[in-house]
């Protein structure tokens, strides 16, 4: 019995190791679905040309509004417990996969992410409110 308790504990805790363990992982696991299997109006990875002007928004603001969800896009890939970090790694690999060269955001970047975030949501809901 003890041994099976032990187990169990091991399967969780390999379960829980995130399946956001990489931004090509939560890419697969995620965005895929979408973005790389031409969902109308997704851009598609490795389309420089549907990239090109999402890139130019930068990497705060484009990735704080996916996050958010725009149109289309449902916030957080309709992944209700991606944190922003997986998101920011997930986008960069589709990013850097379409002509760009981001980065993992360092902490005042992430900040700025997470800022922005706020102010949307806000502007959301206010819209949504009337
Ligand atoms: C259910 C399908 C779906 C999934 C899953 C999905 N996307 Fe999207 N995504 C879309 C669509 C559709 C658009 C285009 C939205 C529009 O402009 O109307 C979009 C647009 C975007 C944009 C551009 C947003 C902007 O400001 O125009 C980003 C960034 C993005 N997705 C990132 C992601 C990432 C990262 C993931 C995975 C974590 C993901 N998406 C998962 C459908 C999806």
């Amino acid at each position: 019995m003890k041994m099976l308790y032990r187990l169990l504990m091991v399967c969780a805790a390999v379960g829980t190791a995130p399946a956001w363990a990489s931004g090509e992982g939560t890419y697969k696991a995620v965005c895929a679905s979408c973005h790389g299997q031409a969902f109308p109006k997704s851009p598609q990875l490795g389309n420089k040309t549907q990239w090109a002007p999402l890139i130019r928004e930068g990497q705060v603001t484009l990735t704080a509004h996916g996050y958010v969800g725009v149109r289309g896009m449902p916030a957080k890939g309709g992944q209700p417990d991606l944190t922003l970090e997986a998101f920011a790694e997930a986008l960069n690999h589709m990013v850097n996969q379409s002509g760009g060269n981001w980065k993992t955001p360092d902490a005042k970047t992430l900040q700025a992410m997470q800022a922005e975030v706020a102010k949307r949501q806000k502007s959301k809901a206010s819209k949504a409110g009337g």
